[in-house]
């Protein structure tokens, strides 16, 4: 067992909660589902819903049972199945992956030997823990995304986060209203003393910026269906080489849930277009597009974290200004079982030193920054989570969605995914030169 903290991250009794509270929430996705929904390939962006679980199970006994205590796997027939990196989304379908009834077993059945041996032995310095717990919650809005693509009915008892009224709410102007981050330095990634970060937000380092003014809001539905309207799909200018190869090739003209009149939408639910809503389900070419139009571009993820974090009068970074550990759905629209985002700037408490509204939660932005690691970065503990996917491939969004949960939801979290892809909750928030 390595030692990374002075202190442990979690209890063993704060593992146990995070883990039941954690599978309640899994097995509350899938339960109303029919065999069939649970075990077809939805489409080949996305592993069937069943295979996500059977993959829950096979990632805790390997690290929370196999290398945490040198056990043998319970299931090694089943390792090649469920090993993401070794088979891609596209090729899940063709798996042995275990059904229904089978995969429900042999998630109960791992979860039984990770109790015991902590009981046994506690969680040392809680990171494998830690590990197992976020993954599955990281899993969770994966499915979700399959929930969404596939037309599924969403969980039983999903709850729609009101906004405050409308009258409350800070008007951002559509995501077009920028706020000035003064130049200067910030510090971007996270340290031993803020507890549990995957490797690839390690290390925390200064870096020095010059002045940018970010949007207050994330850019809205109104906002695009402005863009679109105004010839965004068709001014050649505002897209990249590959973003326009890319429209042209698929055929693209709006986000993908907008339906052909552009006044509803239809994925999870269908509804019509909220204008003060984040856009969201738009490649990063699509955003890059659209900020490029805006005479913007998008925030490199260090202007995203100094917006999100940087208190200019105390100079330090305020990775949760409200305090507390993790994200909380007073401050961000996070933790959703339903599709629901809020409007843009629903909650004013949660504003970043900064001014910036909606840094977390409601959608993931997208930044201009390829993923990559720190000056400084170490592996930690396995090399497949982050290293295997860095290089210029991937671009990186910030901030968690309404579907993240508030574990993960933070200032320094990095998800990534490739610039063409829609089936995440992702939007955009424009940047300029000040
Ligand atoms: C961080 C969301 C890109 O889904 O590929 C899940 C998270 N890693 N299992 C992914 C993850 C291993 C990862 N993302
Ligand atoms: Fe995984």
């Amino acid at each position: 067992m390595t030692s990374r903290t002075a202190a442990p991250l979690l209890t063993a009794q704060d593992a146990v909660d995070a883990l039941v509270e954690t599978r309640e929430r899994t097995l509350a996705l899938v339960g109303h589902l029919d065999d069939a929904a649970l075990e077809r390939v939805h489409t080949p962006l996305l592993s069937p819903l069943v295979w996500d679980l059977g993959h829950i199970a096979a990632f805790e006994d390997l690290w929370a049972v196999h290398r945490f205590a040198s056990m043998p796997l319970l299931r090694p027939d089943l390792a090649h199945v469920y090993d993401a990196f070794e088979t891609p989304r596209a090729g899940r379908g063709a798996l042995p992956y275990l059904r229904r009834s089978d995969a429900l077993d042999y998630l109960a059945a791992v979860r039984e030997r990770t109790c015991a041996l902590i009981e046994q032995r506690d969680v040392g310095d809680g990171l494998l823990h830690e590990l197992v717990i976020r993954h599955e919650q990281q899993h969770d809005e994966t499915m979700l995304q399959t929930f969404q693509l596939a037309h599924l009915p969403a969980p039983p008892g999903g709850r729609v986060v009101p906004g405050p009224p409308a009258a409350d709410a800070p008007d951002a102007l559509g995501g077009l209203e920028l706020v000035t981050v003064p130049a200067g330095p910030c510090t971007v990634g996270a340290d031993l003393a803020d507890g549990f970060a995957y490797d690839n937000e390690r290390p925390r380092h200064a870096v020095e910026l010059a002045a940018f003014a970010i949007g207050r809001a994330p850019v809205t539905n109104a906002s695009y269906l402005r863009f679109v309207e105004g010839g965004g799909y068709e001014r050649r200018e505002w897209w990249s080489d590959e973003g326009w190869a890319w429209k042209e090739e698929y055929d693209i003209e709006r986000p993908l849930a907008w339906t052909a009149d552009r006044r509803e939408w239809r994925l999870g639910e269908h509804a019509p277009l909220d204008g003060e809503k984040p856009v969201v389900h738009v490649s990063w070419f699509e955003a890059d597009a659209f900020a490029r139009a805006h005479d913007a571009r998008l925030p490199t993820e260090a202007e995203w974290e100094k917006a999100a974090t940087w208190d200019q009068r105390a100079g330090i970074a305020r990775l949760r200004p409200w305090g507390g550990r993790a994200t909380d759905t007073r401050h961000a629209n996070v933790d959703q079982l339903a599709y629901g985002t809020a409007s843009a700037g629903a909650h004013p408490a949660g504003a970043s030193p900064a001014g910036c509204l909606g840094m977390l939660g409601d959608v993931w932005e997208w930044t201009s920054s390829r993923f990559g690691g720190y000056p400084g970065f170490v592996p930690d503990p396995y090399r497949e989570y982050s290293e295997v996917f860095f290089g210029d491939e991937y671009r990186v969004l910030r901030g968690g969605s309404w579907a993240t949960r508030p574990r993960i939801a933070t200032a320094t979290f990095r998800n990534w995914d490739y610039p063409q892809r829609r089936q995440i909750f992702a939007g955009l928030r424009i940047v300029r030169d000040a």
